[in-house]
């Protein structure tokens, strides 16, 4: 069917150089949207150009307000730490801004990957969603703390051994978690692949060390592994 232009765009058809060619038209509306979507975005700066001085210090007074940095002492890998930090510093900030102890990884910073998983009293707890003043007085184990100083710990060997890592961005974490895996075992606590939670689990099966390292991601794909080097370890009365 043939197109009549006339309807269209009657003024048009006498003065053809003045109707802009359709992509120009697209281009202008484009513009056109795009800066009322700026001046939408920015009400206050375009509304008030000459906002009175009082406003600035509304703006100062809704801002978080400044916490001044307090001396908090901690205890890690059995040594004293004296920081000075700010009481909503993060433990896993503390531990490798302020402490320098940086084989402590972050991935998400929200809880959901377990790369920073460090021990507190034996316990293993996501140092990302703790605050660093929350542990003064605490045994606090990263890493770094697990090996003596001759030898590295039976789960260090047999990740090693099992070739159990590959990039080893999650692995100071899942090193962190199968050793609180391994004592949790031996302490007789369930998992949620425990078949009677009222009984002691029989043996620590392949299941059992999947589920309890759950909360351990590995972007490469290292589980395989992992579950092996931890069995071993179990195995080797670790
Ligand atoms: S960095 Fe803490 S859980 Fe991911
Ligand atoms: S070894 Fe690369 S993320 Fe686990």
């Amino acid at each position: 069917m043939s197109h009549d232009r006339s309807h269209d765009a009657p003024a048009a058809a006498d003065a053809p150089t003045s109707t802009p060619p359709a992509d120009t038209s697209r281009r202008r509306f484009l513009q056109s949207a795009a800066a009322a979507a700026a001046l939408g975005a920015t009400p206050h700066l375009h509304a008030q150009p000459n906002a009175p001085a009082s406003d600035a210090a509304n703006d100062t007074a809704s801002a978080p307000p400044v916490v001044p940095a307090q001396p908090v002492q901690l205890n890690i890998n059995g040594r004293e730490y004296a920081l000075h930090i700010e009481p909503r510093v993060t433990l896993l900030d503390a531990l490798r801004d302020y402490a320098g102890l940086t084989g402590t990884k972050k991935g998400c910073d929200r809880g959901q990957c377990g790369a920073c998983t460090v021990l507190v009293e034996g316990r293993r707890i996501n140092a990302c969603l703790t605050l660093a003043v929350m542990h003064e007085g605490q045994r606090i184990t990263t890493v770094e703390g697990l090996a003596s100083a001759t030898q590295p710990s039976p789960i260090q060997r047999a990740f090693v051994e099992r070739d159990a890592l590959q990039c080893g961005f999650c692995t100071p974490g899942q090193l962190c978690s199968a050793t609180a895996c391994l004592s949790e075992f031996a302490a007789g606590t369930a998992s949620a692949a425990t078949a009677d939670v009222r009984t002691r689990p029989a043996q620590l099966s392949d299941a059992e060390i999947r589920e309890r390292m759950s909360g351990n991601l590995c972007r490469c794909g290292a589980y395989v592994n992992i579950v092996a080097a931890v069995r071993d370890a179990h195995s080797a009365g670790a």
